[in-house]
């Protein structure tokens, strides 16, 4: 029969793949890990909605006239007649969610967080799918210029975390939607007089949306736009304001960035800041992240007037990079312990315990296909278990095992009853080891030095105090045992 294989754009992540690493399961967690800490640490908490809504939604959110819209919705009709849309993107689902459920009245500033899959109709290509993932913010209910920065300095700290290299950092003020009005005019008198020069989908754009010929990629429209007139030259007070208070906070920041006026993003909801950040690393589509300011969005959408601002970055076009800059990843956790029983009593035996050294927490396989010694040994090994015991008759009649440890080869004899225990001390030591790594690396700052030593004997101090105070209500325990015993 035919193998049916996946439709064009999509992808599978698999658990060890290893020739197109960018789609390894493992590196996808850490990823999402690392971006799941860094949103908490900035006040972040999770929205997640439904992979479809009403069409409408995103016509008038997005906007009729851009691609998304015009192109790339996969649009279809359900049995109950309705229109509707895998989402193409998850700011206009956000905002629909918070209208519907009345978060305003909850708080005055909200700060959601959603990591989802996306559906566009593109033209597929490298960093570019059907489905693609994203990491995507959504501040509500603040104006603040601050708040702007706050979001690009998020974006381009979990980058740095990861340890990508040459990113760059755009921005730009698109101002107002009447600031925008008067600029817009002022771009198709230029455009007009340039029209011949312009690429054929540049010309289709003239009438439906000039502004988004300022980003085509098409060599032509860069020749004429590099005339152009200037989107900051026709910003109203207050977007110019705001736009130098971004500035401001970024320059505070350290984060390199450069204004780019010809950045205008291609959803119609921006307005004033916009941003980008690119790496070089990713061909034709290089942009990472993007996002910008949506004041207008809410009311348009039947909600409160409340300012907002986001952005959303692409996990693919993140992990491509990393893999593009040799950027290592920690390696995933494996198991602690492999079982091997010989024999059909070791089987149930070692099925218990298995069980049990589980419901501890602790991370352990079994062998249940009989396979010789050596076969089963090989296997622990691909698994990549820290340690193995084979369990036969002789381990059942003493109670204990030989822990085999498989990196270093070393072997720890221990009983079958505290196995827990002493793989928990295994677990934990490996905890202790990576904090000591941690805390005993030089300070710098003598200053650094002193704090970090008051702050270490306070916590001794507490520890101690926490010690000796269980110790008394173990020992109080034991004292009323011992005169229950007597009664
Ligand atoms: P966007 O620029 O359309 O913005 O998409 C955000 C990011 O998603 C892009 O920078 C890129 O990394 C990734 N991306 C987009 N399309 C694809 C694709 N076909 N394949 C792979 N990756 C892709 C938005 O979606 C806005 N909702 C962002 C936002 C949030 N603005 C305010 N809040």
């Amino acid at each position: 029969m035919e193998e049916i294989k996946s439709p064009p754009g999509v992808f599978d992540i698999l658990p060890d793949e290893k020739s197109d690493l960018w789609r390894n399961a493992h590196f996808w967690h850490y990823v999402e890990g690392v971006i799941r800490r860094m949103a908490k640490l900035y006040g972040f908490h999770e929205i997640r909605t439904p992979l479809f809504e009403k069409t409408e939604l995103f016509k008038r959110s997005v906007g009729e006239g851009t691609d998304i819209v015009s192109k790339e919705m996969y649009t279809f009709q359900d049995k109950g007649d309705r229109s509707l849309t895998l989402r193409p993107e998850g700011t206009a689902p956000v905002i629909r969610a918070f209208i519907e459920h009345q978060l305003a009245q909850q708080a005055p500033l909200h700060k959601l967080y959603y990591i989802a899959p996306m559906f566009r109709y593109e033209r597929s290509q490298a960093g570019r799918y059907r489905q693609h993932h994203q990491f995507g913010v959504e501040i509500i209910g603040s104006s603040a210029p601050e708040q702007d920065a706050e979001m690009i300095d998020l974006a381009y700290s979990i980058c740095s975390f990861l340890g990508l290299k040459n990113l760059s950092v755009v921005i730009n003020s698109i101002g107002t939607a009447e600031s925008r009005q008067t600029y817009r005019a002022a771009l198709k008198d230029f455009l007009k007089s340039q029209f011949e020069q312009l690429s054929p989908d540049s010309k289709g754009r003239f009438e439906t949306n000039p502004l988004r010929i300022l980003d085509s990629k098409d060599p032509r429209d860069k020749e004429v736009i590099a005339k152009a007139p200037s989107i900051l030259n026709f910003l109203d007070e207050e977007s110019e304001a705001h736009f130098e208070i971004v500035k401001q906070c970024l320059d505070a920041l350290e984060i390199p960035y450069q204004v780019n006026p010809f950045l205008v993003r291609g959803l119609d909801y921006y307005n004033k800041t916009v941003f980008e950040i690119t790496s070089g690393e990713l061909g034709a589509q290089n942009s990472i992240a993007g996002g910008g300011r949506y004041d207008g969005l809410i009311k348009s959408l039947g909600g409160p007037d409340l300012p907002s601002t986001g952005f959303a970055m692409g996990i693919e076009r993140i992990l491509q990079t990393m893999i593009g800059q040799n950027i290592s990843i920690p390696p995933s956790s494996k198991s602690l312990l492999f079982l091997i029983p010989m024999g059909e009593e070791a089987c149930k035996v070692c099925y218990k315990i298995q069980h049990d050294l589980r419901s501890q927490g602790l991370s352990v396989q079994m062998d249940y296909s009989g396979k010789k010694l050596n076969k089963a040994m090989q296997y622990a090994n691909q698994l990549g278990v820290t340690f193995v015991a084979v369990v036969g008759d002789q381990e059942l009649q003493s109670q204990e095992v030989e822990l085999k440890n498989m990196a270093t080869g070393e072997k720890l004899k221990a009983p079958l009853l505290h196995l827990g225990r002493i793989l928990l001390v295994d677990a934990q030591s490996d905890q202790f080891l990576q904090l000591w790594n941690t805390l005993s690396k030089p300070f710098e700052d003598p200053a650094q030095t002193e704090f970090f030593l008051s702050k270490l004997s306070h916590n001794i101090k507490q520890t101690q105090h926490l010690t000796s105070s269980i110790q008394k209500a173990m020992l109080d325990i034991l004292r009323l045992v011992q005169n229950e015993n007597v009664d």
